[in-house]
Protein backbone atom coordinates (compact mmCIF):
# COMPACT_ATOMS: atom_id res chain seq x y z
CA UNK A 1 0.00 0.00 0.00
CA UNK A 2 1.29 3.79 -0.66
CA UNK A 3 2.01 5.15 2.29
CA UNK A 4 -1.32 6.34 4.43
CA UNK A 5 -3.52 5.66 1.33
CA UNK A 6 -6.82 3.47 1.50
CA UNK A 7 -6.65 0.94 -1.26
CA UNK A 8 -9.68 0.02 -3.68
CA UNK A 9 -9.40 -2.38 -5.75
CA UNK A 10 -12.13 -2.79 -9.03
CA UNK A 11 -12.19 -5.39 -11.32
CA UNK A 12 -13.85 -6.10 -14.91
CA UNK A 13 -14.87 -9.73 -16.01
CA UNK A 14 -12.34 -10.90 -18.12
CA UNK A 15 -13.25 -11.56 -21.85
CA UNK A 16 -13.97 -14.08 -23.96
CA UNK A 17 -11.23 -13.99 -26.62
CA UNK A 18 -13.71 -15.66 -29.03
CA UNK A 19 -15.51 -12.01 -30.18
CA UNK A 20 -14.02 -8.64 -31.26
CA UNK A 21 -14.84 -6.42 -28.11
CA UNK A 22 -17.84 -4.85 -28.83
CA UNK A 23 -20.20 -2.19 -26.52
CA UNK A 24 -20.71 -4.68 -23.72
CA UNK A 25 -17.32 -5.01 -23.29
CA UNK A 26 -16.88 -1.34 -23.33
CA UNK A 27 -19.53 -0.53 -20.90
CA UNK A 28 -18.42 -2.39 -18.35
CA UNK A 29 -14.75 -1.59 -18.43
CA UNK A 30 -15.33 1.96 -18.47
CA UNK A 31 -17.90 1.97 -15.58
CA UNK A 32 -14.83 0.28 -13.88
CA UNK A 33 -12.46 3.25 -14.86
CA UNK A 34 -15.04 6.06 -13.75
CA UNK A 35 -15.05 4.24 -10.87
CA UNK A 36 -10.90 3.69 -10.83
CA UNK A 37 -10.32 7.27 -11.75
CA UNK A 38 -12.88 9.17 -9.27
CA UNK A 39 -10.88 6.85 -6.81
CA UNK A 40 -7.54 7.74 -7.28
CA UNK A 41 -8.45 11.53 -7.72
CA UNK A 42 -9.78 11.14 -4.26
CA UNK A 43 -6.39 10.26 -2.74
CA UNK A 44 -7.14 5.98 -2.60
CA UNK A 45 -4.27 3.51 -4.13
CA UNK A 46 -6.20 2.17 -7.01
CA UNK A 47 -5.42 -1.25 -8.32
CA UNK A 48 -7.74 -1.64 -11.69
CA UNK A 49 -7.79 -5.28 -13.47
CA UNK A 50 -8.90 -6.51 -17.30
CA UNK A 51 -7.98 -9.19 -18.97
CA UNK A 52 -9.16 -12.42 -21.26
CA UNK A 53 -10.11 -15.72 -20.37
CA UNK A 54 -8.80 -17.74 -22.89
CA UNK A 55 -9.32 -21.53 -22.21
CA UNK A 56 -12.46 -23.79 -22.69
CA UNK A 57 -14.17 -24.98 -25.08
CA UNK A 58 -15.40 -21.75 -26.73
CA UNK A 59 -12.46 -20.48 -27.39
CA UNK A 60 -10.59 -23.83 -28.39
CA UNK A 61 -13.55 -23.91 -31.17
CA UNK A 62 -13.07 -20.59 -32.86
CA UNK A 63 -9.54 -21.47 -33.43
CA UNK A 64 -10.32 -24.39 -34.38
CA UNK A 65 -12.44 -22.44 -37.27
CA UNK A 66 -10.01 -19.69 -37.23
CA UNK A 67 -7.78 -22.64 -38.70
CA UNK A 68 -5.08 -22.07 -35.93
CA UNK A 69 -3.90 -23.47 -32.74
CA UNK A 70 -5.59 -21.62 -29.86
CA UNK A 71 -2.76 -19.93 -28.11
CA UNK A 72 -1.60 -18.09 -31.35
CA UNK A 73 -5.45 -17.49 -31.49
CA UNK A 74 -5.62 -15.78 -28.11
CA UNK A 75 -2.39 -14.04 -28.42
CA UNK A 76 -4.20 -12.18 -31.15
CA UNK A 77 -7.01 -11.76 -29.94
CA UNK A 78 -6.55 -10.86 -26.55
CA UNK A 79 -4.68 -7.59 -28.21
CA UNK A 80 -7.69 -6.47 -29.31
CA UNK A 81 -8.73 -6.31 -25.70
CA UNK A 82 -5.86 -3.98 -24.77
CA UNK A 83 -6.11 -1.60 -27.76
CA UNK A 84 -9.80 -1.24 -26.47
CA UNK A 85 -8.24 0.11 -23.43
CA UNK A 86 -6.05 2.64 -25.33
CA UNK A 87 -9.34 3.51 -27.95
CA UNK A 88 -11.45 4.41 -24.81
CA UNK A 89 -8.62 6.22 -22.16
CA UNK A 90 -9.01 2.80 -20.09
CA UNK A 91 -6.72 3.16 -17.06
CA UNK A 92 -6.47 -0.54 -16.02
CA UNK A 93 -3.50 -1.11 -13.60
CA UNK A 94 -2.60 -4.79 -14.57
CA UNK A 95 -4.43 -6.73 -17.56
CA UNK A 96 -4.48 -10.85 -16.98
CA UNK A 97 -5.00 -13.63 -19.71
CA UNK A 98 -5.43 -16.87 -17.80
CA UNK A 99 -2.73 -18.09 -20.02
CA UNK A 100 -0.02 -16.69 -17.93
CA UNK A 101 2.23 -19.18 -15.91
CA UNK A 102 1.25 -16.58 -12.65
CA UNK A 103 -2.32 -17.62 -13.37
CA UNK A 104 -2.13 -21.66 -13.94
CA UNK A 105 -0.33 -21.91 -10.53
CA UNK A 106 -2.77 -19.67 -8.57
CA UNK A 107 -6.02 -21.83 -9.94
CA UNK A 108 -3.91 -25.18 -9.26
CA UNK A 109 -3.18 -23.74 -5.93
CA UNK A 110 -7.04 -23.21 -5.16
CA UNK A 111 -7.99 -26.19 -6.39
CA UNK A 112 -5.67 -28.15 -3.58
CA UNK A 113 -7.49 -25.59 -1.13
CA UNK A 114 -10.68 -27.07 -1.91
CA UNK A 115 -9.54 -30.74 -2.06
CA UNK A 116 -7.80 -30.15 1.41
CA UNK A 117 -11.24 -28.56 2.43
CA UNK A 118 -12.87 -31.88 1.06
CA UNK A 119 -15.27 -29.97 -1.24
CA UNK A 120 -13.95 -32.04 -4.24
CA UNK A 121 -15.01 -35.45 -5.32
CA UNK A 122 -14.96 -37.17 -8.50
CA UNK A 123 -17.94 -38.72 -10.07
CA UNK A 124 -19.69 -38.53 -13.42
CA UNK A 125 -21.36 -35.48 -15.14
CA UNK A 126 -24.37 -36.40 -17.21
CA UNK A 127 -26.53 -33.65 -18.26
CA UNK A 128 -26.79 -30.44 -20.62
CA UNK A 129 -24.22 -28.34 -21.41
CA UNK A 130 -24.18 -24.75 -23.47
CA UNK A 131 -20.54 -24.09 -24.76
CA UNK A 132 -22.00 -20.59 -25.85
CA UNK A 133 -21.93 -19.96 -22.31
CA UNK A 134 -19.83 -22.45 -21.01
CA UNK A 135 -22.46 -23.08 -18.54
CA UNK A 136 -24.43 -26.49 -17.48
CA UNK A 137 -28.22 -26.40 -17.58
CA UNK A 138 -30.78 -28.49 -15.40
CA UNK A 139 -33.28 -30.00 -18.04
CA UNK A 140 -36.27 -28.07 -16.40
CA UNK A 141 -34.53 -25.00 -17.27
CA UNK A 142 -34.67 -25.44 -21.22
CA UNK A 143 -36.40 -25.18 -23.60
CA UNK A 144 -37.46 -27.16 -27.04
CA UNK A 145 -35.85 -25.33 -29.74
CA UNK A 146 -35.61 -26.19 -33.51
CA UNK A 147 -34.44 -30.20 -34.57
CA UNK A 148 -34.95 -31.00 -31.70
CA UNK A 149 -32.05 -29.01 -29.83
CA UNK A 150 -32.45 -27.90 -26.12
CA UNK A 151 -32.11 -24.15 -25.53
CA UNK A 152 -30.84 -22.36 -22.73
CA UNK A 153 -32.57 -19.03 -20.82
CA UNK A 154 -30.13 -17.25 -22.75
CA UNK A 155 -30.50 -18.31 -26.06
CA UNK A 156 -27.42 -20.28 -26.35
CA UNK A 157 -27.89 -24.32 -27.96
CA UNK A 158 -26.80 -27.00 -25.68
CA UNK A 159 -25.27 -30.48 -25.81
CA UNK A 160 -25.76 -33.62 -24.10
CA UNK A 161 -22.48 -34.12 -22.13
CA UNK A 162 -21.66 -37.41 -20.34
CA UNK A 163 -18.23 -37.91 -18.55
CA UNK A 164 -16.12 -38.31 -15.77
CA UNK A 165 -15.62 -35.14 -13.98
CA UNK A 166 -14.40 -33.64 -10.57
CA UNK A 167 -17.18 -31.92 -8.59
CA UNK A 168 -17.68 -29.07 -6.13
CA UNK A 169 -19.70 -29.82 -2.84
CA UNK A 170 -21.67 -26.66 -3.62
CA UNK A 171 -25.18 -28.43 -2.29
CA UNK A 172 -23.18 -27.81 1.04
CA UNK A 173 -22.29 -24.33 0.71
CA UNK A 174 -26.36 -23.00 0.40
CA UNK A 175 -27.11 -21.87 3.96
CA UNK A 176 -23.68 -20.62 4.63
CA UNK A 177 -24.31 -18.15 1.11
CA UNK A 178 -27.66 -17.50 2.61
CA UNK A 179 -26.08 -16.07 6.03
CA UNK A 180 -23.22 -14.34 4.16
CA UNK A 181 -26.08 -12.39 1.79
CA UNK A 182 -27.64 -11.57 4.74
CA UNK A 183 -24.61 -10.34 6.80
CA UNK A 184 -23.52 -8.34 3.82
CA UNK A 185 -26.61 -6.61 2.54
CA UNK A 186 -24.90 -4.55 0.00
CA UNK A 187 -22.87 -7.59 -1.50
CA UNK A 188 -24.97 -7.95 -4.44
CA UNK A 189 -26.31 -5.09 -6.15
CA UNK A 190 -28.45 -3.56 -7.28
CA UNK A 191 -31.39 -5.03 -4.57
CA UNK A 192 -33.54 -6.76 -7.91
CA UNK A 193 -30.29 -8.36 -8.89
CA UNK A 194 -30.22 -9.58 -5.23
CA UNK A 195 -33.14 -11.25 -4.32
CA UNK A 196 -32.87 -12.81 -7.66
CA UNK A 197 -29.99 -14.65 -6.86
CA UNK A 198 -31.50 -15.07 -3.14
CA UNK A 199 -34.20 -16.93 -4.44
CA UNK A 200 -31.62 -18.83 -6.59
CA UNK A 201 -30.01 -20.06 -3.67
CA UNK A 202 -32.88 -20.98 -1.98
CA UNK A 203 -33.94 -22.82 -4.22
CA UNK A 204 -31.06 -25.42 -3.27
CA UNK A 205 -28.03 -25.78 -4.99
CA UNK A 206 -26.67 -28.89 -6.89
CA UNK A 207 -23.30 -29.75 -7.15
CA UNK A 208 -21.34 -27.88 -9.60
CA UNK A 209 -19.14 -29.44 -12.51
CA UNK A 210 -15.60 -28.65 -12.79
CA UNK A 211 -13.29 -30.55 -14.59
CA UNK A 212 -14.13 -31.71 -18.41
CA UNK A 213 -11.79 -34.54 -20.29
CA UNK A 214 -13.49 -34.25 -23.14
CA UNK A 215 -10.92 -31.62 -24.71
CA UNK A 216 -8.04 -30.40 -23.33
CA UNK A 217 -7.54 -26.21 -23.86
CA UNK A 218 -7.60 -25.56 -19.95
CA UNK A 219 -5.46 -25.54 -16.93
CA UNK A 220 -4.16 -29.29 -15.80
CA UNK A 221 -6.29 -30.35 -12.92
CA UNK A 222 -3.28 -31.03 -10.20
CA UNK A 223 -2.78 -34.96 -9.68
CA UNK A 224 -5.52 -35.74 -12.50
CA UNK A 225 -4.19 -36.78 -15.73
CA UNK A 226 -6.73 -35.92 -18.84
CA UNK A 227 -8.95 -33.83 -16.41
CA UNK A 228 -9.09 -29.57 -17.07
CA UNK A 229 -10.25 -27.01 -14.73
CA UNK A 230 -13.82 -25.83 -15.63
CA UNK A 231 -13.56 -22.53 -17.31
CA UNK A 232 -15.60 -20.84 -15.23
CA UNK A 233 -13.49 -22.02 -12.13
CA UNK A 234 -10.40 -20.77 -13.66
CA UNK A 235 -11.19 -17.65 -15.43
CA UNK A 236 -13.00 -16.37 -11.62
CA UNK A 237 -9.45 -17.15 -10.01
CA UNK A 238 -8.29 -14.22 -12.02
CA UNK A 239 -8.98 -11.60 -9.87
CA UNK A 240 -6.89 -13.22 -6.76
CA UNK A 241 -3.92 -14.25 -9.40
CA UNK A 242 -3.41 -10.75 -10.15
CA UNK A 243 -3.11 -9.39 -6.46
CA UNK A 244 -0.38 -12.52 -5.84
CA UNK A 245 -1.98 -15.59 -5.19
CA UNK A 246 -1.25 -18.19 -4.08
CA UNK A 247 1.04 -15.79 -2.10
CA UNK A 248 -1.57 -14.51 1.14
CA UNK A 249 0.92 -12.64 2.38
CA UNK A 250 2.40 -10.90 -0.44
CA UNK A 251 1.90 -7.12 -0.34
CA UNK A 252 -0.31 -6.94 -2.72
CA UNK A 253 -2.99 -9.55 -1.42
CA UNK A 254 -2.76 -7.66 1.82
CA UNK A 255 -3.26 -4.24 0.35
CA UNK A 256 -6.41 -5.01 -2.20
CA UNK A 257 -7.84 -8.18 -1.20
CA UNK A 258 -10.58 -8.58 -0.94
CA UNK A 259 -11.68 -6.84 -3.71
CA UNK A 260 -13.85 -3.68 -3.65
CA UNK A 261 -16.31 -4.58 -6.59
CA UNK A 262 -16.68 -7.24 -9.64
CA UNK A 263 -18.44 -5.32 -11.97
CA UNK A 264 -20.28 -7.52 -14.34
CA UNK A 265 -23.17 -7.85 -16.86
CA UNK A 266 -26.76 -9.03 -15.52
CA UNK A 267 -25.87 -12.51 -17.73
CA UNK A 268 -22.93 -13.90 -15.46
CA UNK A 269 -24.17 -12.65 -11.92
CA UNK A 270 -24.55 -16.27 -10.66
CA UNK A 271 -21.49 -17.32 -11.45
CA UNK A 272 -20.13 -14.40 -9.46
CA UNK A 273 -22.58 -14.14 -6.78
CA UNK A 274 -23.15 -17.71 -5.94
CA UNK A 275 -20.46 -19.96 -7.27
CA UNK A 276 -17.02 -17.32 -6.48
CA UNK A 277 -17.79 -16.45 -2.68
CA UNK A 278 -18.82 -20.51 -2.07
CA UNK A 279 -15.28 -21.44 -4.04
CA UNK A 280 -12.71 -18.64 -1.58
CA UNK A 281 -15.04 -19.65 1.26
CA UNK A 282 -13.96 -23.62 0.92
CA UNK A 283 -10.80 -22.66 0.15
CA UNK A 284 -10.89 -20.40 3.55
CA UNK A 285 -10.20 -16.79 1.25
CA UNK A 286 -12.34 -14.15 1.97
CA UNK A 287 -15.17 -13.04 -0.52
CA UNK A 288 -15.38 -9.70 -2.62
CA UNK A 289 -16.98 -6.98 -0.98
CA UNK A 290 -19.77 -6.17 -3.69
CA UNK A 291 -20.49 -7.99 -7.12
CA UNK A 292 -22.29 -5.29 -9.48
CA UNK A 293 -24.96 -6.40 -11.90
CA UNK A 294 -25.34 -4.15 -14.76
CA UNK A 295 -27.58 -4.35 -17.81
CA UNK A 296 -28.12 -4.56 -21.34
CA UNK A 297 -27.84 -2.38 -24.27
CA UNK A 298 -30.31 -2.59 -26.97
CA UNK A 299 -29.61 -0.48 -30.52
CA UNK A 300 -32.46 1.00 -31.63
CA UNK A 301 -34.85 -0.67 -29.41
CA UNK A 302 -33.57 -4.17 -30.71
CA UNK A 303 -31.61 -7.15 -29.67
CA UNK A 304 -27.63 -6.66 -30.34
CA UNK A 305 -26.46 -9.80 -32.00
CA UNK A 306 -24.35 -10.49 -35.14
CA UNK A 307 -27.26 -12.79 -36.41
CA UNK A 308 -28.69 -9.17 -37.02
CA UNK A 309 -25.61 -7.19 -37.85
CA UNK A 310 -26.33 -4.37 -35.86
CA UNK A 311 -23.31 -5.22 -33.00
CA UNK A 312 -22.13 -1.39 -31.76
CA UNK A 313 -18.34 -1.43 -32.72
CA UNK A 314 -16.83 1.13 -29.78
CA UNK A 315 -14.05 1.94 -32.63
CA UNK A 316 -17.49 3.83 -34.84
CA UNK A 317 -19.01 4.83 -31.75
CA UNK A 318 -15.93 7.00 -31.03
CA UNK A 319 -14.81 7.98 -34.14
CA UNK A 320 -18.76 9.49 -34.55
CA UNK A 321 -19.42 10.74 -32.17
CA UNK A 322 -16.14 11.64 -29.79
CA UNK A 323 -14.48 9.45 -27.25
CA UNK A 324 -16.12 11.49 -23.54
CA UNK A 325 -19.10 11.83 -25.54
CA UNK A 326 -19.41 8.56 -25.61
CA UNK A 327 -18.37 8.23 -22.12
CA UNK A 328 -20.74 10.13 -20.57
CA UNK A 329 -23.36 9.12 -22.84
CA UNK A 330 -22.95 5.47 -21.72
CA UNK A 331 -22.87 6.93 -18.16
CA UNK A 332 -25.74 9.30 -17.85
CA UNK A 333 -28.64 7.71 -20.53
CA UNK A 334 -28.69 4.75 -18.30
CA UNK A 335 -29.49 4.48 -14.55
CA UNK A 336 -26.72 1.81 -13.99
CA UNK A 337 -28.10 -1.56 -13.22
CA UNK A 338 -30.96 -1.52 -15.41
CA UNK A 339 -31.31 -2.05 -19.75
CA UNK A 340 -30.81 0.60 -21.98
CA UNK A 341 -31.45 1.64 -25.53
CA UNK A 342 -28.41 3.29 -27.76
CA UNK A 343 -30.22 5.56 -29.74
CA UNK A 344 -28.75 7.69 -32.78
CA UNK A 345 -31.36 10.75 -31.72
CA UNK A 346 -30.54 10.18 -27.72
CA UNK A 347 -27.02 9.90 -28.22
CA UNK A 348 -26.95 13.54 -30.69
CA UNK A 349 -29.46 15.05 -27.95
CA UNK A 350 -27.09 14.34 -24.89
CA UNK A 351 -24.02 15.64 -26.84
CA UNK A 352 -25.78 18.67 -28.15
CA UNK A 353 -27.49 19.93 -25.17
CA UNK A 354 -25.97 18.38 -21.99
CA UNK A 355 -22.02 18.43 -23.62
CA UNK A 356 -22.44 21.49 -26.11
CA UNK A 357 -25.13 23.78 -24.83
CA UNK A 358 -25.23 23.37 -21.07
CA UNK A 359 -21.35 23.18 -19.90
CA UNK A 360 -19.78 23.88 -23.09
CA UNK A 361 -20.59 27.10 -23.87
CA UNK A 362 -21.07 27.97 -20.31
CA UNK A 363 -17.10 27.95 -20.57
CA UNK A 364 -16.95 29.02 -23.99
CA UNK A 365 -18.86 32.19 -22.78
CA UNK A 366 -16.82 32.65 -19.52
CA UNK A 367 -13.44 32.47 -21.08
CA UNK A 368 -14.47 34.78 -24.04
CA UNK A 369 -15.71 37.81 -22.09
CA UNK A 370 -12.10 37.42 -19.81
CA UNK A 371 -10.09 37.35 -22.38
CA UNK A 372 -12.06 40.23 -23.90
CA UNK A 373 -12.62 42.62 -20.86
CA UNK A 374 -10.01 41.27 -18.41
CA UNK A 375 -6.84 40.72 -20.22
CA UNK A 376 -7.26 37.62 -20.50
CA UNK A 377 -6.44 36.92 -17.17
CA UNK A 378 -8.21 35.39 -14.41
CA UNK A 379 -10.40 38.72 -12.91
CA UNK A 380 -9.93 39.77 -9.28
CA UNK A 381 -13.28 39.45 -7.64
CA UNK A 382 -14.44 41.80 -4.62
CA UNK A 383 -16.92 41.02 -1.83
CA UNK A 384 -19.09 38.56 -2.60
CA UNK A 385 -22.78 38.34 -2.86
CA UNK A 386 -24.39 35.80 -1.56
CA UNK A 387 -25.54 34.49 -4.41
CA UNK A 388 -22.05 34.34 -5.89
CA UNK A 389 -21.00 32.05 -2.54
CA UNK A 390 -24.30 29.94 -3.30
CA UNK A 391 -22.90 29.37 -6.87
CA UNK A 392 -19.86 28.59 -5.18
CA UNK A 393 -20.64 26.11 -2.08
CA UNK A 394 -23.45 24.19 -4.71
CA UNK A 395 -19.45 23.43 -6.75
CA UNK A 396 -18.16 22.39 -3.35
CA UNK A 397 -20.96 20.76 -1.80
CA UNK A 398 -20.68 18.20 -4.66
CA UNK A 399 -17.79 15.94 -3.68
CA UNK A 400 -19.06 14.38 -0.32
CA UNK A 401 -22.27 13.97 -3.07
CA UNK A 402 -20.79 12.13 -5.52
CA UNK A 403 -18.36 10.09 -3.37
CA UNK A 404 -22.12 8.55 -2.03
CA UNK A 405 -23.35 8.08 -5.57
CA UNK A 406 -19.90 6.66 -6.67
CA UNK A 407 -19.51 4.18 -3.97
CA UNK A 408 -23.17 3.22 -5.08
CA UNK A 409 -22.02 2.96 -9.01
CA UNK A 410 -24.73 5.31 -9.35
CA UNK A 411 -23.01 7.11 -12.72
CA UNK A 412 -25.83 8.51 -13.79
CA UNK A 413 -26.89 9.85 -10.55
CA UNK A 414 -23.59 11.39 -9.91
CA UNK A 415 -23.74 12.91 -13.53
CA UNK A 416 -27.20 14.63 -12.41
CA UNK A 417 -26.17 16.12 -9.75
CA UNK A 418 -22.86 17.47 -11.41
CA UNK A 419 -25.55 19.32 -14.03
CA UNK A 420 -27.69 20.32 -11.24
CA UNK A 421 -24.81 22.93 -11.14
CA UNK A 422 -24.18 23.07 -14.64
CA UNK A 423 -27.39 24.51 -14.52
CA UNK A 424 -27.47 26.81 -11.72
CA UNK A 425 -24.41 28.53 -13.33
CA UNK A 426 -25.78 29.01 -16.30
CA UNK A 427 -29.07 30.73 -14.47
CA UNK A 428 -26.47 32.87 -12.43
CA UNK A 429 -24.63 33.81 -15.89
CA UNK A 430 -28.21 35.06 -17.42
CA UNK A 431 -29.07 36.75 -13.87
CA UNK A 432 -26.19 38.72 -13.14
CA UNK A 433 -25.38 39.21 -17.15
CA UNK A 434 -22.11 40.08 -16.75
CA UNK A 435 -22.16 41.46 -20.88
CA UNK A 436 -24.26 44.70 -19.37
CA UNK A 437 -21.55 45.45 -16.28
CA UNK A 438 -18.39 46.26 -18.23
CA UNK A 439 -19.42 49.65 -18.75
CA UNK A 440 -21.76 50.81 -15.52
CA UNK A 441 -20.01 48.20 -12.87
CA UNK A 442 -16.86 46.62 -14.36
CA UNK A 443 -15.49 45.72 -10.79
CA UNK A 444 -18.73 43.82 -10.08
CA UNK A 445 -18.15 42.08 -13.61
CA UNK A 446 -15.43 40.79 -12.66
CA UNK A 447 -16.32 39.34 -9.73
CA UNK A 448 -18.96 37.32 -11.65
CA UNK A 449 -16.56 36.47 -13.86
CA UNK A 450 -14.13 35.43 -11.18
CA UNK A 451 -17.14 33.16 -9.54
CA UNK A 452 -18.26 31.83 -12.78
CA UNK A 453 -14.51 30.68 -13.86
CA UNK A 454 -13.98 29.13 -10.61
CA UNK A 455 -17.21 27.62 -10.40
CA UNK A 456 -16.49 25.81 -13.94
CA UNK A 457 -12.83 24.94 -12.17
CA UNK A 458 -14.68 22.93 -9.52
CA UNK A 459 -17.04 21.24 -12.02
CA UNK A 460 -14.36 20.01 -14.28
CA UNK A 461 -12.20 19.22 -11.51
CA UNK A 462 -15.45 17.09 -10.75
CA UNK A 463 -15.92 15.72 -14.04
CA UNK A 464 -12.71 14.37 -14.85
CA UNK A 465 -13.45 10.35 -14.40
CA UNK A 466 -16.02 10.36 -17.07
CA UNK A 467 -14.64 12.98 -19.76
CA UNK A 468 -11.12 12.98 -18.86
CA UNK A 469 -9.89 14.52 -22.18
CA UNK A 470 -12.33 16.75 -22.30
CA UNK A 471 -11.86 18.10 -18.54
CA UNK A 472 -8.42 18.29 -19.08
CA UNK A 473 -8.71 20.86 -21.84
CA UNK A 474 -11.07 22.55 -19.52
CA UNK A 475 -9.06 22.89 -16.80
CA UNK A 476 -5.66 23.71 -19.30
CA UNK A 477 -7.59 26.89 -19.80
CA UNK A 478 -8.13 27.80 -16.71
CA UNK A 479 -4.34 27.16 -16.27
CA UNK A 480 -4.64 25.32 -13.66
CA UNK A 481 -1.28 23.36 -12.78
CA UNK A 482 -1.79 19.72 -14.21
CA UNK A 483 -0.52 18.31 -11.15
CA UNK A 484 -2.97 19.61 -8.77
CA UNK A 485 -6.27 18.32 -10.44
CA UNK A 486 -6.86 15.84 -7.71
CA UNK A 487 -9.95 16.39 -5.61
CA UNK A 488 -8.18 18.05 -2.76
CA UNK A 489 -7.72 21.27 -5.54
CA UNK A 490 -11.27 21.70 -4.70
CA UNK A 491 -10.11 23.27 -1.52
CA UNK A 492 -7.86 25.80 -3.53
CA UNK A 493 -9.37 28.52 -6.01
CA UNK A 494 -8.10 30.23 -8.95
CA UNK A 495 -5.97 32.83 -8.34
CA UNK A 496 -6.35 36.41 -9.73
CA UNK A 497 -4.16 37.43 -12.41
CA UNK A 498 -3.03 34.47 -13.73
CA UNK A 499 -2.36 34.58 -17.53
CA UNK A 500 -5.10 32.07 -19.46
CA UNK A 501 -4.63 30.72 -22.76
CA UNK A 502 -7.11 31.69 -25.70
CA UNK A 503 -9.94 29.68 -25.04
CA UNK A 504 -11.46 27.31 -26.96
CA UNK A 505 -14.53 24.99 -27.24
CA UNK A 506 -14.55 21.91 -25.66
CA UNK A 507 -17.08 20.03 -27.17
CA UNK A 508 -18.87 20.06 -30.82
CA UNK A 509 -22.03 20.19 -31.54
CA UNK A 510 -23.10 16.72 -33.68
CA UNK A 511 -24.32 18.59 -37.06
CA UNK A 512 -26.30 15.98 -39.06
CA UNK A 513 -24.70 15.34 -42.62
CA UNK A 514 -28.35 15.84 -44.23
CA UNK A 515 -28.56 18.92 -41.73
CA UNK A 516 -25.22 20.49 -42.79
CA UNK A 517 -25.67 20.23 -46.60
CA UNK A 518 -29.00 22.07 -46.54
CA UNK A 519 -27.64 24.71 -44.50
CA UNK A 520 -24.71 25.24 -46.92
CA UNK A 521 -26.86 25.14 -50.00
CA UNK A 522 -29.23 27.85 -48.25
N1 LIG B 1 -15.49 -14.68 -19.88
C1 LIG B 1 -16.69 -14.38 -19.21
C2 LIG B 1 -16.44 -13.62 -17.93
C3 LIG B 1 -15.53 -14.27 -16.96
S1 LIG B 1 -15.25 -13.28 -15.57
C4 LIG B 1 -14.48 -14.23 -14.48
C5 LIG B 1 -17.59 -13.56 -20.12
N2 LIG B 1 -16.98 -12.92 -21.12
S2 LIG B 1 -17.71 -12.07 -22.22
O1 LIG B 1 -16.72 -11.64 -23.14
O2 LIG B 1 -18.82 -12.74 -22.77
O3 LIG B 1 -18.20 -10.84 -21.38
C6 LIG B 1 -18.90 -9.88 -21.92
C7 LIG B 1 -19.30 -8.80 -20.94
O4 LIG B 1 -20.02 -7.88 -21.74
C8 LIG B 1 -20.25 -9.27 -19.82
O5 LIG B 1 -20.11 -8.48 -18.66
C9 LIG B 1 -21.61 -9.01 -20.45
O6 LIG B 1 -22.62 -8.78 -19.52
C10 LIG B 1 -21.34 -7.76 -21.25
N3 LIG B 1 -22.25 -7.62 -22.36
C11 LIG B 1 -22.35 -8.38 -23.50
N4 LIG B 1 -23.32 -7.85 -24.28
C12 LIG B 1 -23.86 -6.77 -23.68
C13 LIG B 1 -24.80 -5.78 -24.05
N5 LIG B 1 -25.50 -5.84 -25.16
N6 LIG B 1 -24.96 -4.73 -23.20
C14 LIG B 1 -24.20 -4.59 -22.07
N7 LIG B 1 -23.33 -5.49 -21.70
C15 LIG B 1 -23.26 -6.70 -22.38
O7 LIG B 1 -18.77 -13.50 -19.88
Amino acid sequence: MTAGKPAYYVTTPIYYVNDAPHIGHAYTTLACDVLARFKRLDGYDVRFLTGTDEHGQKVEQSAEKAGVDPQSFTDKVSQNFRELSKLLNFTNDDFIRTTEPRHRASCQALWKKLVEAGDIYLGTYAGWYAVRDEAFYAESELEDGPDGKKIAPSGAECDWVEEESYFFRLSAWGERLLKFYDENPDFILPPSRRNEVVSFVKGGLKDLSISRTTFSWGIPVPDAPGHIMYVWLDALTNYITAVGFPDQEAEDFKTFWPADVHMVGKDILRFHAVYWPAFLMAAGVAPPKRVYAHGWWTNEGQKISKSLGNVIVPSELVATYGLDQVRYFLLREVPFGNDGDFSRKAMIGRMNYDLANQFGNLAQRVLSMIAKNCEGRVPQPGTLQPEDQALLDAASALLPELRTEMDGQQFHSALIKVWEVVGAANRYIDHAAPWTLKKSDPARMATVLYVLAEAIRRLALLSQPVMPDAMARMLDQLAVDPNARGFEALEAALEAGTVLPQPQPIFPRFVEEEAAAQGSGA
